[in-house]
């Protein structure tokens, strides 16, 4: 019992965090390279300028992960440096890179999971109204295809868009990620209902003109809520606060899952929204309900709840002293057993988990090596939670640890390290952390020896 033999074990990363080369080989400009220029944007002014270096170094860093026995690699495509006006004129460049990373992993046996949208989005699309925009579904659509065209030949597992939970609150509604716009929540829903119309077009996409029979998902955030005790009620109340709405909540895993993998909006989030939805049109909910394979989630924590009166969902508040991580993020392994569970029991479909880890306070130690007991600790505990739910009946197909390497944190810069290896961003230096080598074990022995 355990995972199944077939469970694709990985490390994801995405462009802008590690890739670097920001303005070279015609590659256009993002909303978080303009983003990164505001005074104040990102902690201590840091920039995705150079980042790892990823771009000149891909060879070094694929090296690694063969050393480290990764199996498969979750990694985005940066717009931008495809589409420099993000529709229209292709830059061969760019896509030249993307050509000999994935041949790279190939010839090194390591499958890659390509996420076609994390977050870098051309800034020339920005100023033709972004996702706020109605045809902005079918630029990502236009995107979609020119990247299909060029690698399905050998690259045949997709996800469309990371967490637009975060993108589109974040960087639409509450201002602190690119693009930094604090809208309305009228039109920060109507950005996202364009995300959702992009999802399904670019599954449309990929199905059309993929060469390779292929598989398709997406990696929204898992939000989850967990139960305070095994009891029937208090699962039922972890349920409902994981899909249910108290208020108008867009954080919620609903209401950006539900028309993906249902075809329909939440009925709860649409009464909670109501006075700020957007016009939908005649077949929005059919294009975006396209046939998909899997179901990629990010988990990084939950919620403790029990069930109050009448079965109402309570928060039980965390501990003084509870433990977590360098970004202050709580530890609560039981996520990862109760995620998968929940969003296996909704949606029926596998579930992928595309991002799981945690920053820490990790240096590179007098012996040279980078010690991190915690976040092996970290994973051991979360991982032994997701082989439960698989031993439990759950169909989970993959685990993609966050992150390859420590990389630009977005808004808080490099302060926070969430990598399996560390770069010393002064010299570049890769150096593989200790949970690197355990991670190695954990997938030699397909999760043996948690
Ligand atoms: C997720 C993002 C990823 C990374 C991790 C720590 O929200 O998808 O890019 O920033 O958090």
């Amino acid at each position: 019992m355990g995972f199944k033999e077939d469970f694709v074990w990985g490390s994801a990363t995405a462009a802008y965090q590690i890739e670097g080369a920001a303005f070279e080989d015609g590659k256009g400009l993002s909303v978080w390279d303009t983003c990164c220029k505001r005074p104040g944007f990102v902690k201590h002014g840091h920039t995705g300028n150079v980042a790892c270096d990823h771009y000149h170094r891909y060879k070094e860093d694929v090296k690694l992960m063969k050393e480290m026995g990764l199996k498969a690699y979750r990694m985005s495509i940066s717009w931008p440096r495809i589409l420099p006006d993000g529709i229209g004129k292709i830059n061969e460049k760019g896509l030249d890179f993307y050509d000999k990373l994935v041949d790279e992993l190939l010839q090194n046996g390591i499958t890659p999971y390509i996420t076609l949208f994390h977050w870098d989005y051309p800034q020339e699309l920005y100023k033709k109204g972004g996702w706020l925009n109605r045809d902005s579904s079918n630029w990502f659509a236009e995107y979609t295809k020119v990247i299909v065209d060029r690698l399905s030949d050998r690259v045949n597992h997709w996800m469309t868009e990371n967490e637009p939970q975060c993108y589109i609150n974040l960087g639409h509604g509450e201002g602190t990620h690119a693009p930094g716009l604090k809208l309305d929540l009228s039109d920060v829903l109507l950005a996202g209902h364009n995300s959702l119309l992009g999802h399904g077009k670019a599954v449309q996409t990929i199905r059309k003109y993929s060469k390779l029979d292929c598989e398709i998902g997406y990696a929204p955030i898992g939000v989850v809520s967990f139960p305070d005790t095994n009891s029937k009620e208090d699962i039922e109340a972890a349920r409902k606060a994981t899909f249910g709405f108290d208020g108008p909540n867009l954080w919620n895993a609903a209401w950006w899952i539900d028309p993906a993998y249902l075809g329909h909006y939440p009925e709860e989030g649409l009464k909670a929204f109501e006075k700020w939805m957007p016009k939908i049109g005649a077949n929005d909910m059919e294009t975006i309900h396209q046939p998909v394979d899997f179901l990629g989630i990010n988990v990084y924590q939950g919620g403790r709840v029990r069930a109050g009166v009448s079965g109402k969902p309570e928060v039980v508040e965390l501990k003084a002293g509870y433990p977590e991580t360098a970004i202050k993020w709580p530890v609560t392994p039981e996520a990862l057993y109760w995620a998968p569970k929940f969003f296996y029991d909704r949606y029926k479909k596998p579930i992928v988990i595309t991002e799981n880890g945690m920053s820490g306070l990790d240096w590179v130690s007098l012996d040279g090596k980078v010690h991190d007991p915690q976040r092996i600790d970290y994973l051991n505990r979360y991982l032994k939670e997701y082989k439960r739910a698989a031993e439990d009946g759950v169909d989970a197909k993959g685990y993609f640890c966050w992150s390859l390497m420590d990389n630009f944190e977005w808004a808080e810069g490099y302060g926070e390290r969430f990598g399996l290896i560390h770069v010393d961003y002064e010299t570049q230096k890769r150096t593989i952390k200790d949970s690197g080598y355990w991670y190695k074990q954990v997938m030699e022995t397909n999760g043996e020896n948690l």
